[in-house]
C-alpha cells in the first residue's frame, strides 16, 4: 500500500536500502494554511525585506511560527515554495510525535489519515483505503522503529531524525 496504492513513496522515497524515506524535496503539506493566508502578504513581504542571511534565518525560523510556517518560501523567496516543506524521513516516525513541521497533529494515525486526505486531494484521485488497510499502514510505519533508539531517552530529542 505505501508504495502501491496509496503512493507514499512517491515523496518518502524507497531508496535502495530503504535509510530514509524521504525525495529531500520540498511539497505542500496543507499544514497551516488557514491561519497562513490572513496574514500572508504583509508577512511574505516582511521576510523579502529583511533578506535575513543563513546565520540569522536559523535561529529566527526556530523561534517565530509565522515565519517557520511560511516553509521553504523563507529561505528561496519563491512564491511557489510558500507552505512546502522537505518531505520528513519516516525512520522511528511511530515513536516521534508530534507530526508535521508546527507539531500540530498529535498522534501517527491521525498524521497518517491526514496525508492519506491531502495527498489524494492534491492529486485530484482521492486514496479509498479500508480501516483495515490504514491499519495495515500504520502497522508497516510503526516497524520502522528502531527499538534501541525508542528505548534510549537521550536519543529521543526529535532534532536528529530529519
Ligand atoms: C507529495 C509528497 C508526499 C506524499 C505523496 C506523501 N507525503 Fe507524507 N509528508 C510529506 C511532507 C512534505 C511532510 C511534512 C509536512 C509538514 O511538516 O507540514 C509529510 C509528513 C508526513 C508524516 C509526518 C512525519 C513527521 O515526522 O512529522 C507522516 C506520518 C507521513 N507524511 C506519512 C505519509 C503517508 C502514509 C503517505 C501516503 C498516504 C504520505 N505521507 C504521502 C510529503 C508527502
Amino acid at each position: 500500500m505505501f508504495s502501491g496504492v496509496a503512493q507514499c513513496s512517491e515523496c518518502h522515497r524507497i531508496d535502495a536500502d530503504a535509510t530514509r524515506f524521504s525525495d529531500d524535496s520540498y511539497h505542500h503539506s496543507g499544514i497551516g494554511a488557514a491561519t497562513q493566508s490572513k496574514t500572508l502578504s504583509q508577512l511574505s513581504q516582511a521576510v523579502m525585506t529583511a533578506n535575513l542571511d543563513a546565520s540569522q534565518l536559523g535561529p529566527k525560523l526556530l523561534t517565530d511560527s509565522a515565519w517557520s510556517a511560511l516553509g521553504r518560501f523563507a529561505v528561496s523567496h519563491q512564491p511557489a515554495d510558500i507552505g512546502a516543506f522537505r518531505t520528513p524521513s519516516l525512520r522511528n516516525v511511530a515513536v516521534t510525535a508530534p507530526y508535521m513541521h508546527d507539531g500540530s497533529i498529535a498522534t501517527l494515525s491521525e498524521a497518517v489519515d491526514h496525508e492519506i486526505y491531502y495527498r489524494g486531494f492534491s492529486r485530484g484521485r482521492p486514496i479509498n483505503l479500508s480501516i483495515a488497510e490504514r491499519q495495515a499502514l500504520c502497522a508497516f510505519l510503526t516497524s520502522l522503529t528502531d527499538a534501541e533508539y525508542r528505548d534510549s531517552a537521550t536519543a529521543y530529542d526529535g532534532a536528529n531524525r530529519r
